[in-house]
C-alpha cells in the first residue's frame, strides 16, 4: 500500500461523512439528550426507587427485554434525574468471572481493585465500605447499583452466581441495619433474572421486582429517529425516517439498529454524492443484515451454532414455519456430537439467547395438561443464515434439498405417466 492509497481511503470516508451536519448525534454509544416515550417503564422504575421514602426499596430489580429497547439508557436517565438518589452504573460486559464483576463494581465506586487471591467474600466486603464512603461523599442515603449486562455473572461456571447474588443482597440488609443506607441493585439483561438457576435463599430475598422493556413499535422508533436526525442533518425528508422506522419496527424494534440503519443509509448516499433516499436505506438494510449475521456467528459458541443448524434444517428441509422446542431438541441431538450434547433445559436457554439476537422469534403455545411450551420461527432466510453458520454443511444441505426436489418431481412424473 502507498501513501496515495491511504489518501484515497481518507477521501472516501470524508465523502461518506459530507452528508452529515453532526454525525455524533447518530452515535448509539452516547446517552441521548432526551428520551422518547417509555412512560410506563419509567413509572415502574420510579415506583421501585422512591419506595426508599417508606424504607422499603427492593434489594433487587430485574430490568429485562430485547436488545435496543432502551433499558440501559432509561435506567441511567431515571436514576440521574432523581435528586436524592446516588447512582453507580457498571457495565459487566468485559468481566469473565464473578471476581472480575466484583472488581469492576469496586473500581466504579472509586475504590482499588483487589487481587483474586483475596477471594470473592473480601471484594464484596470492600464493596460495602466503598458504597458507604460513596454515599458519605455524595451526602445521600440511597444508592442504585445498576449492573448492566447482568447475565455475565451466570457465565462463570467455576463459581456460583447464586452465592454472589446472595452476598450482594445480604449487603443491602447489612448497609440498612448498620448505617441506615438503602441500596437497590438493578440487574439489566435480556432475560429476566428469575429465569436463571438461583437457589431459594436468593429467590425469596429478591422477590419479583421486574420491569420489562418490550421492543419498540413504529411510532416510537420514528420519534427517536426524528430526534436524532434533527441534530445529525441539516435537513431530512420525513419519508426517509418513516421508511427506516417501518423496516426497523417490522424486523426487530431495536432503536440502536434503527439509528444505525439511518446512519449507514446516509453513508452510502454520501459516498455516491447523492441525496439520501429510501433506496439507500434499503441498501443499508441489506448490508447491515449481512454484517449482523456474520458478526453473531463469528463470536458465538459451537452449541449455539448446532441449535441454529437444527432450526435452519427444520425450516429449509422440513418446510416448518414454526418449530417447537422439543422438535428443535430432537434435531439438535442428531447434529451435535454425542459427547458434547447438552440437556433440554440448556437448549431452551440457548434458544432464548438466539431469540435475543433476533435470529428467531418465539410464540408461547399451550400443550394442554402439560402446560405451555415455546415454538420458534426463523426471522432470516435460510439462504442467508445457512452459509454463515457453516458453509460446507450448508452446501450439503442445498444439494440434499435439490435431490429431494428432483426425486419428488420424478415421483410426480411417474405417477402421471402411470395414470395415462
Ligand atoms: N427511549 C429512547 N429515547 C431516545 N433514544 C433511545 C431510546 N431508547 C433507545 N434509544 C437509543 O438507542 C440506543 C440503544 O438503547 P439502549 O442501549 O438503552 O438499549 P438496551 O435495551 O440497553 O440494549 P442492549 O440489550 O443491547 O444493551 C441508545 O444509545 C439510544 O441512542
Ligand atoms: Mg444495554
Amino acid at each position: 500500500m502507498k501513501k496515495s492509497d491511504i489518501d484515497a481511503i481518507v477521501d472516501k470516508i470524508d465523502k461518506e461523512n459530507s452528508i452529515f451536519k453532526n454525525k455524533a448525534a447518530l452515535d448509539v454509544l452516547r446517552t441521548p439528550k432526551r428520551v422518547i416515550g417509555r412512560n410506563k417503564e419509567v413509572e415502574s422504575l420510579i415506583r421501585f426507587f422512591v419506595s426508599y421514602k417508606q424504607g422499603t426499596i427492593p434489594p433487587f430489580v430485574s430490568v429485562y427485554g430485547r436488545s435496543g429497547s432502551g433499558k440501559s439508557t432509561l435506567v441511567r436517565f431515571v436514576c440521574e434525574s432523581l435528586d436524592d438518589i446516588a447512582l453507580c452504573f457498571v457495565n459487566l460486559r468485559s468481566a469473565k468471572t464473578l471476581f472480575e464483576c466484583a472488581n469492576l463494581i469496586l473500581s466504579e465506586l472509586g475504590a482499588e481493585a483487589l487481587p483474586s487471591a483475596k477471594g470473592l467474600g473480601a471484594v464484596v466486603l470492600a464493596i460495602k465500605d466503598a458504597i458507604a464512603s460513596y454515599l458519605q461523599d455524595a451526602k445521600k442515603h440511597v444508592i442504585i447499583l445498576a449492573l448492566d449486562e447482568f447475565d455475565m455473572i451466570f457465565y462463570d461456571k467455576r463459581n456460583k452466581p447464586s452465592d454472589f447474588m446472595y452476598k450482594l443482597v445480604v449487603l443491602c440488609e447489612q448497609l440498612k441495619k448498620e448505617k441506615n443506607y438503602q441500596l437497590c441493585i438493578v440487574g439489566i439483561s435480556n432475560n429476566v433474572v428469575s429465569e436463571y438457576d438461583l437457589d431459594e435463599r436468593v429467590r425469596s430475598r429478591i422477590g419479583n421486582s421486574e420491569v420489562y422493556f418490550p421492543a419498540y413499535g413504529y411510532e416510537e422508533i420514528l420519534e427517536i429517529l426524528r430526534m436524532c436526525s434533527k441534530e445529525a442533518f441539516n435537513e431530512m425528508d420525513d419519508v426517509i425516517l418513516q421508511h427506516c422506522a417501518k423496516l426497523s419496527s417490522q424486523d426487530h424494534g431495536d432503536a440502536r439498529r434503527a439509528i444505525d440503519l439511518l446512519r449507514v443509509g446516509a453513508e452510502i448516499a454520501g459516498a455516491k454524492n447523492q441525496a439520501l433516499s429510501t433506496k439507500h436505506v434499503d441498501q443499508a438494510y441489506a448490508k447491515l443484515q449481512n454484517d449482523r449475521i456474520s458478526e453473531i456467528m463469528s463470536r458465538t459458541t459451537s452449541q449455539f451454532k448446532y441449535v441454529c443448524r437444527a432450526i435452519v434444517y427444520l425450516s429449509y428441509i422440513m418446510g416448518l414455519e414454526m418449530a417447537h422446542t422439543s422438535k428443535i431438541y430432537d434435531e439438535y441431538k442428531l447434529i451435535a456430537p454425542k459427547e458434547s450434547q447438552l440437556t433440554y433445559r440448556r437448549i431452551s436457554e440457548i434458544l432464548n439467547d438466539i431469540e435475543n439476537t433476533g435470529i428467531v422469534t418465539s410464540q408461547v403455545h399451550s400443550r394442554g395438561r402439560h402446560g405451555y411450551g415455546k415454538q420458534y420461527k426463523l426471522e432470516f432466510s435460510p439462504n442467508f443464515i445457512g452459509p454463515a453458520i457453516n458453509s460446507v454443511w450448508w452446501d450439503n444441505l442445498v444439494k440434499m434439498k435439490k435431490q429431494m426436489e428432483e426425486s419428488k418431481q420424478y415421483d410426480k412424473e411417474k405417477k402421471l405417466s402411470q395414470s395415462i
